[in-house]
């Protein structure tokens, strides 16, 4: 038998290209490739690009540079281009590039077997089609492999709402939601697997309405399908849009026991000028009603959010209601970007902020989130938390996973094992993560 072929993949950008990633990892895998850590032992390097932000492009050519050497020393080296990158510039890749032997795009995962083998044949292959069929029902997965306690799940993908700075919709494409009984069937595996928290993953996941044996289901009808596997503990999806949050969903979080209690809800502003520039087609007013719908359900819930800054046109004073919306949610924790202007999108077009003061506005912002994000920290001191052991802390008998509010916890003196859940008393909040001790 021949040696396996090895399989270098660097990852870039959401959890949706980590997931993307594994599935990549198994298709080739039935090809007899195994997955290494080092670029340099490879047989072939995929690196799944993202394209949502800054100078993505950029450093995809630059990675792709350093592989130069090494495709020197091996020839037979094939070195391919995946992820959103792929999907907007394949073509100017493969021109711009020549050590880049296959460029594939989101959509065509499933069709990798194929171009690998023609890539072998010493063909460059390009795929960026929006084919029909569920890739993810093609990329069968090889033998079930234990696996680690927590996984995403793709349930969604692609996205319509076409925010006037955002590439997703031209990269992921036309939102398309995956049937419910491949989900379930694939959820049942992962906990067969020994997965125990489930991510339930889509760029507009909570717009999902796939097939069931009676009709469409909603996201929160899927999550009660979810409920019912035994050995499922625990259930999270992201990444939510303020229009699509519906009431049974609301109402989920308050009712079912496995949906844990923490929502990503991305408001992007404050200032109903910029959210209508952006054309997010909700109000801050709208937004604030919702949370306090959300809380109402379920009043501990941790709020997450995303923010950009210095979108065109805004002014000082729309960056203020930024600030105003953040001093009433209270986020405890949030991703905030400068804007950043994608080509072929509508706001590339507009006049653009000054650079510092969007960098200064920034800041703020982030100073705000920041002090945000410790005080909630602090307030789980002394509360008692569920937490699902993920890994081995650096200290003897330490143990660290995640409490329900996706806190990471870290445990001392802890004789539990990966996989395991146990209720912790929080003693103390760090920079990043919370200390606790074991209740007995
Ligand atoms: N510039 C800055 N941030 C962006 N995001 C999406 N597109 C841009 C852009 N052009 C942010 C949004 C989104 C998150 C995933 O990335 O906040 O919610
Ligand atoms: Fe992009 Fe999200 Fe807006 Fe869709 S809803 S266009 S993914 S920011």
């Amino acid at each position: 038998m021949s040696a396996p072929k090895k399989l270098f993949i660097k990852t870039y950008g959401c959890q949706m290209n980590v997931y993307d990633s594994e599935r990549m990892a198994e298709a080739l895998g039935g090809e007899g490739y195994v997955e290494t850590k080092s670029a340099d032992d490879a047989d072939m390097i995929l690196l799944n690009t993202c394209h949502i932000r800054e100078k993505a492009a950029e450093k995809v050519y630059s990675e792709l540079g350093r592989f130069k050497g090494l495709k020197a020393e091996k020839p037979d080296l094939k070195i391919g281009v995946a992820g959103c990158v792929a999907q907007a510039e394949g073509e100017e890749i493969m021109r711009r590039q020549p050590l880049v032997d296959l460029v594939v795009g989101p959509q065509s995962y499933h069709r990798l077997p194929e171009m690998e083998a023609k890539a072998r044949e010493g063909e460059k292959v390009l795929d960026t089609d929006f084919p029909e069929e569920d890739k993810f029902e093609k990329l069968k997965s090889r033998p079930k492999a234990k696996r680690g306690p927590t996984a995403f799940l793709t349930v969604q993908e692609g996205c319509d709402k076409f925010c006037a700075f955002c590439v997703v919709p031209y990269t992921r494409g036309a939102e398309v939601s995956r049937p419910a009984d491949r989900i379930l069937r694939e959820a049942q595996e992962l906990v067969e697997r020994g997965v125990r928290e489930i991510t339930l993953l889509g760029q507009n996941v909570n717009a999902y309405h796939g097939a069931g044996a009676n009709g469409d289901l909603t996201l929160a009808q899927l999550i009660w399908e979810l409920d019912k596997i035994d050995g499922l503990e625990r259930i999270r999806f992201t990444t939510s849009h303020p229009n699509d949050m519906q009431d049974d969903l609301i109402e989920a979080h308050g009712t079912c026991a496995k949906l844990m209690p923490y929502l990503h809800l991305p408001v992007q502003a404050g200032s109903d000028k910029i959210l209508k520039r952006m054309n997010r087609s909700h109000t801050a007013e709208s937004y604030i009603r919702l949370i306090e719908r959300i809380r109402a359900a379920r009043p501990d819930i941790l709020i997450s959010g995303d923010f950009i800054v210095g979108f065109p046109e805004e002014t000082e004073e729309d960056f203020q209601a930024t600030m105003d919306l953040v001093e009433e949610v209270k986020y405890g924790t949030a991703y905030s970007f400068k804007y950043s202007t994608r080509p072929g999108t509508p706001a590339a077009e507009r006049a653009q902020v000054d650079p510092a003061a969007a960098d200064d506005r920034l800041q703020r912002l982030q100073a705000l989130l920041g002090r945000q994000q410790r005080e909630v920290q602090e307030s789980m001191v002394g509360r008692e938390v569920s937490v699902l052991f993920e890994k081995t802390g650096r200290l003897p008998g330490q143990m660290v996973g995640k409490s329900d509010y996706l806190h990471a916890v870290h445990v001392a003196d802890c004789p539990r094992e990966i996989g395991e859940l146990a209720k912790v008393r929080i003693v103390s909040s760090g920079p990043n993560s919370l200390a606790g001790e074991l209740l007995r």
